[in-house]
């Protein structure tokens, strides 16, 4: 048996444009996606996540490369006879059934006997958590319990691999949140592989295993959440994925892992972590996270330390968001809120002056792409 639930191979799609040309939905993307894993594809609209899935699903065929799906290649099968399972944004329930018929249809298509069915309908509503739901209709349904029976109706049929586009993206925020752990729990408990396709970063970080980051039809990155967030490949994923503060400069040199950039605005070299690929003479982007430097009222080191004065100061509760002004570079600094004061004098204020630290450990020197 392949270790791999899908691999996408070197796969290109493209799509004819109605004034004769051509799109790249898809350009040379090739992933690995292991089996049991919840691997999902980021990346904002029109980057080919929807076009990769359908590739998957058998919706589309690729113009160029291949489709492996457990280790076999999948040419030109059609849907039905993949190993796989599709839950789309719009879930289309059938209103005239209740949540029982609606589950059991697919059972019922293949000729599964009346006892199996139940069986099965049952232990898939369970699994969603709607046991006791089967004689409802949708209409009687929340958002929310739509979307799983939607869920039930895909794990009914047991697919090695179930395909997800976008389906929570219909439900508000807090139940998002929510259904966001139930996903997971549930593919923990179901032990199949989900291919997850989301444009919402703090949902793919939250659920996933690994992520594919996509732009214009290309994967940027892959990695584990960690991977991705800590060590972003380029200026685009640490952009996309949380926030960051950005300084462009001139690689002045790189030696085991570690680069130095002189950034002109500031008359200063700073030192960090090489993350991807650069080389000595490129122009680089350093990355700093705001909740990673350190804000202090006196000069503490000689290497990465900068003076500045604050221009803003936000408190939220858990952090205070501190923009401090350097040479005209704007900084956001996150400073957790560790003890609990009422003294204005126990958080920074606008005007004052401030060091910031940008340890070399937490800074990182990237390609400015
Ligand atoms: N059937 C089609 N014919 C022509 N162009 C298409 C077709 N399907 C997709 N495209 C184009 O391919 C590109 C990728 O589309 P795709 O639907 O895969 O993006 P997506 O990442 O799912 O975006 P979204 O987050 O908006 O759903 C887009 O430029 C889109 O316009
Ligand atoms: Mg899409």
């Amino acid at each position: 048996m392949s270790e791999f639930a899908v691999e996408l191979q070197d796969v290109i799609k493209q799509f004819p444009t109605p004034e004769g040309g051509q799109v790249f939905a898809v350009n040379h993307v090739s992933m690995q996606i292991k089996n049991g894993e919840f691997f999902s594809m980021l990346g904002s609209s029109g980057c080919g996540k929807t076009t990769s899935l359908r590739m998957i699903a058998g919706f589309e065929w690729p113009t160029e490369g291949e489709v492996v799906i457990a280790g076999t290649p999948q040419g030109h099968t059609p849907p039905f006879k993949r190993p796989v399972n599709t839950v789309f944004q719009s879930y289309a329930l059938f209103q005239h059934m209740t949540v029982f018929q609606n589950v059991a249809f697919g059972l019922e298509m293949d000729h599964v006997a009346k006892s199996e069915v139940n069986d099965r309908v049952g232990k898939s509503l369970d699994m969603v958590q709607l046991s006791g739901m089967g004689k409802r209709f949708p209409k009687q349904l929340s958002g929310g319990q739509q979307q799983r029976v939607a869920l039930a109706r895909a794990i009914v049929k047991t697919p090695k691999v179930l395909l997800l586009d976008e389906p929570l993206g219909a439900l508000d925020l807090k139940l998002r949140k929510e259904m966001q752990l139930e996903l997971k729990a549930l593919q923990q408990r179901l032990g199949i592989t989900f291919v997850y396709v989301t444009h919402d970063q703090e949902e793919a970080l939250t659920m996933s295993d690994r992520i594919a980051v996509m732009s214009f039809g290309k994967v940027l990155q892959m990695g584990t959440p960690v991977e991705i967030y800590e060590r972003p490949n380029c200026k685009f994923v640490a952009d996309f994925i949380g926030t960051s503060n950005f300084l462009h400069g001139t690689v002045k040199s790189v030696e085991n892992g570690k680069a130095s950039v002189y950034i002109q605005e500031l008359d200063a070299e700073v030192m960090g972590l090489v993350s991807g690929d650069i080389s000595v003479g490129e122009t680089a982007a350093v990355s700093i996270r705001p909740e990673k430097i350190r804000l202090s009222e006196q000069s503490a080191f000689n290497q990465n330390c900068f003076e500045g004065v604050v221009s803003s100061t936000t408190y939220i509760g858990s952090d205070t968001h501190v923009y401090v002004n350097v040479k005209g570079n704007r900084i956001k600094v996150w400073e957790q809120n560790k003890i609990s004061s009422l003294d204005p004098k126990a958080y920074y204020s606008v005007g004052q002056k401030v060091w910031l630290t940008l340890f070399p450990e937490n800074t990182l020197i990237m390609a400015d792409k």
